[in-house]
């Protein structure tokens, strides 16, 4: 069975036990700052199982991609060196959201396994393990479903309570419980124990399939609390489950990587398939176009780092394979043929993802010679076996190696690392770091609030409101004058900080006391109004009258709305590729990151203002229809990266014809006309394949126009001219400063010369070579330079030295004519007397340079030149 044949019939089979088929989502979690990449198939419906979210269905079965890469659940130091390990994978599950437990989920599984009408593995190849207190899902196992008790092993906590491979938690926090396990025996040929036993990480007992049963739910503090009904989560690795399938021991040796690593062979001259190396190029390209697909950049913070480290550890084993150049990016294509069609997106953005992939492969090459050259030399001065914290540190800072990556190299030279070492440089940067940043108070720390606000600002821009939570450096209590404190309230009209858009600012007043709201964010599902008692006291379960800073909501709403006429103007004119990378929207203006390759010229972004300002003028109303996701999709609605979108969606359509669709729950204006005018002030690259635009509506527009304005009118006044000639008027300013200044030149030469006219005159003979040695006010060097050369040529036999102060500062220039070089040379000469001012110099026998930090002594020093000529000659 091929891959994708085991991925439907999965899907399937779930179907027909009543499960809802739920579409893959994104590797960059929505909304979830708890965690990097979607590890795992039950991200995705976290807060259903919190009880925070509710579906119109309660079992869903999906093939979710997942990365493990960074953060928890980490694979990367072992992809390419174990059978099993992979950056990105899919995964299979089947989820229970307080339908059913234990009994069917099991029952699920083996039925899916074992029978002729599905997978039909053999039941005796099969072993399972349990938390080791859950005699009820050994009972299950032993005696409704029949496997012999020796092969149901219990595994216990190691190390701590709830630490063992059988309780499964996502995170450090969030939905998690006792798990049972499933895992084929490759057979005796294949080194490896069962599971618990010594050898359990053999490549022989495979877990195949992960079947959780949710029960807890992790809070920072490390409490256990029930979740509201027990569920199910389960993953099946398909790479694995295709392994057993396909009678191979290896998911490198399943049909999708078979023909990825010979794509990869190609590419590198014919190396082995079976090459360790080739294996983690082949596992990497996955993750890689699947992040950037879903759109991650390669950066140096977050998960754009994970993904940098990931493409330079493919192009390091690239190397290790002999690839002279950049050669990565060419097996995406190779890639697409094999999962494009499970995966469109894939096939959408190939060309970005090449592009992206290049660009790094080039960067890094540039450093990757280097940084390889300092570790062979550290290693070869190597006394222990540990290569010292500093050489990783340095590799690491300077050269872009990532710490995994250097410990890829030593682990291939039997080498360890110390990593301690590098712990405390890294700390003590990040100390320098820390000290230059001037990051205020992370005011969600340690928060862990439960409940969600209601907001009601959509619609109104006050209300009575009580108040639930007062925090006071992170302690819930009361608050008084004076106090810089958090407040929550059951429903708040106040917006917090989301999608780009600044939270809302204002205040919150009752009888006798006023609490001033500088800021609102997002803690979870709660809104947080942060600022300070201005007056009266504040409690809980108090009544306060809140009220946002009106004129602050509707100025931020034009240049929200600005913002989505933006971005499809920009797809219009640029292209599809064009995808929001960012945003920020506040009251002044907006700024827009988005990927795009190349400068916009002044034509594309004159035309992009035009399409917006012509939706503007439009003044279409502005509509807002909630529905749920395949609704938002049949009406085209772009969804943005990283955000989160439950069941039912905010879909915003704004402009003539549906102009703009998208996915918002930010605050808007409502007609387009609302906006007044859209103009962009700047547009500049932030990182490779980024750019940024900045633009200004409504009054801003205007201040800007008019600050404009005044600036023209300011040099207008300067060069004397009226608005209309004011470009010709500058422009013959210009050239006629480029005549002055070349007239100039011409000036300085004569004057040169004349010196030299005049200078020759006050030559003296000593001993038959004539001496100069004057100081000439005004001049520059260049000037000197030029009546040295005009003297030598004048004089004859002579020894010149000419002096200038600039700036304070002496400069000495010498000549000496080449029938003279031969007694007295005009470095030599130099260097004695810009010794005499304080200084150095040196240079040719026929010509040199110098200068001193001393005019006080310089006629001196140049009264002593015919002595020192006398002396040098006599
Ligand atoms: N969420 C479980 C896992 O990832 C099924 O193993």
């Amino acid at each position: 069975m091929k891959t994708a044949a085991l991925r439907q019939a999965f899907l399937d089979y779930f179907k027909k036990q009543g499960h809802e088929v739920v579409p893959t989502s994104s590797l960059v979690p929505a909304d979830d700052p708890t965690l990097l990449f979607t590890n795992a198939g039950m991200n995705q419906f976290k807060d259903v199982f919190l009880g925070r979210e509710q579906r119109n269905y309660t079992r869903a079965t999906s093939s979710q991609r997942c990365v493990r890469a960074g953060g928890k659940h980490n694979d990367l130091e072992n992809v390419g060196y174990t059978a099993r390990h992979h950056t990105f994978f899919e995964m299979l599950g089947n989820f229970s959201f307080g339908d059913y437990f234990k009994r069917e989920a099991i029952g699920y599984a083996w039925e899916f396994l074992t029978s002729p009408d599905w997978l039909g593995i053999a039941a005796d190849r099969l072993w399972v393990t349990v938390y080791e207190s859950d005699d009820e899902a050994f009972g299950i196992w032993e005696k409704e479903i029949g496997v012999p008790a020796e092969r149901i092993i219990r595994i216990g906590d190691k190390g701590g309570a709830y630490a063992s491979d059988n309780f499964w938690q996502m995170g450090d926090t969030g939905p998690c419980g006792p798990c049972s396990e499933i895992f084929y025996d490759h057979g005796p040929d294949v080194a490896g124990g069962p599971p618990g036993s010594p050898e359990e990480d053999g490549d022989r007992y495979i877990e195949i399939w992960n079947v959780v049963f949710m029960q807890f739910n992790r809070t920072a503090d490390g409490e256990m609390q029930p979740l509201p009904k027990p569920s199910v989560d389960t993953g099946m690795g398909l790479e694995r489950i295709t392994a057993v399938l396909q009678g191979v021991h290896s998911n490198y040796e399943i049909d999708l990587f078979q023909d990825l690593l010979e794509a990869a062979s190609r590419l590198l001259g014919g190396v082995a398939t079976s090459e360790a190396s080739l294996r983690v190029i082949a596992d990497h390209i996955r993750s890689c176009a699947f992040l950037i697909a879903d759109g991650v950049m390669p950066s140096n913070e977050g998960r754009g780092f994970v993904l940098r480290r990931i493409i330079r550890r493919a192009a390091r084993h690239g190397n290790k394979l002999g690839a002279t150049g950049p050669f990565f990016h060419k097996l995406v294509g190779a890639l697409v043929e094999l999962m494009g069609e499970a995966y469109p997106e894939l096939i959408k953005s190939q060309a970005q993802i090449e592009r992206i992939l290049l660009q790094e492969e080039e960067q890094f090459a540039k450093t990757l010679d280097k940084g390889l050259r300092l570790l062979e030399q550290d290693i070869a001065a190597l006394q222990g076996s540990e290569i010292p914290g500093k050489t990783i540190f340095t590799l690491y800072d300077t050269y872009g190696f990532p710490v995994d990556l250097t410990n890829d190299i030593a682990r291939e030279r039997g080498l360890a690392l110390d990593y301690d070492g590098y712990e405390k440089e890294m700390e003590a940067q990040r100390d320098r770091a820390r000290a230059s940043s001037k990051f205020g108070l992370d005011y969600n720390a340690g928060l862990s609030l439960s409940g969600a606000t209601e907001f009601t600002g959509y619609d109104s821009i006050d209300g009575h409101e009580t108040v639930q939570v007062v925090l006071v450096d992170g302690v819930e209590t009361q608050a008084t004058v004076g106090d810089k404190a958090i407040v929550v309230l059951e429903r708040t009209p106040f917006y917090a900080e989301s999608g780009g858009q600044v939270g809302d600012r204002g205040t919150l007043s009752w009888p006798g006391g006023r609490f001033e709201v500088e800021d609102t964010r997002k803690d979870g599902k709660n809104h947080l109004h942060i600022g300070r008692v201005v007056a009266g006291d504040l409690k809980p379960g108090m009544q306060v009258d809140a009220r946002i800073d009106h004129g602050q909501r509707s100025a931020t709403a034009l240049n929200h709305s600005a913002t989505h006429l933006l971005h499809a103007a920009l797809r219009r004119v640029l292209g599809d590729h064009v995808s929001q990378k960012g945003s920020l929207v506040n009251p002044e203006r907006l700024r827009f990151d988005f990927s795009h390759f190349e400068p916009l010229t002044a034509e594309q972004i004159a035309e992009i203002e035009d399409l917006v300002n012509e939706q503007v003028l439009a003044n279409a109303p502005v509509q807002i229809e909630v529905t749920d996701m395949a609704g938002a999709e049949a009406r085209g609605a772009v969804a943005l990266f990283g955000e989160k979108y439950g069941d039912s969606v905010r879909v915003l359509s704004m402009g003539k014809d549906d102009f703009s669709v998208e996915l918002c729950g930010g605050t808007h204006v409502s007609r387009t006309g609302d906006i007044g005018l859209f103009h962009i002030t700047a547009e500049t690259g932030i990182s490779s394949g980024v750019r940024r635009i900045e633009a200004v509506t409504g009054k801003g527009a205007l201040d800007w126009m008019r600050s404009t304005e005044s600036q023209i009118r300011e040099v207008g006044t300067l060069v004397r001219s009226g608005r209309e000639a004011l470009v010709e008027k500058v422009q013959s300013v210009v050239d006629r400063n480029r005549q002055l200044e070349k007239e100039l030149e011409q000036l300085k030469g004569k004057l040169a010369s004349s010196a030299g006219n005049d200078l020759a005159g006050s030559a003296r003979e000593i001993n038959g070579y004539n001496v100069v040695a004057e100081e000439m006010p005004g001049a520059d060097r260049k000037a000197l330079l030029d009546t040295v050369d005009q003297l030598k040529n004048k004089l004859g036999k002579a020894i010149v030295i000419l002096a200038t102060v600039e700036d304070g500062k002496v400069v000495l220039v010498a000549g000496v004519t080449k029938d003279a070089v031969a007694k007295v040379r005009a470095g030599d000469l130099i260097r004695d007397i810009a010794q005499m001012v304080g200084g150095k110099g040196g240079g040719r026998p026929d010509m040199a340079q110098g200068g001193g930090s001393d005019p006080e002594k310089l006629s001196e020093a140049l009264a002593s030149v015919p002595d020192w000529v006398a002396k040098a000659t006599g």
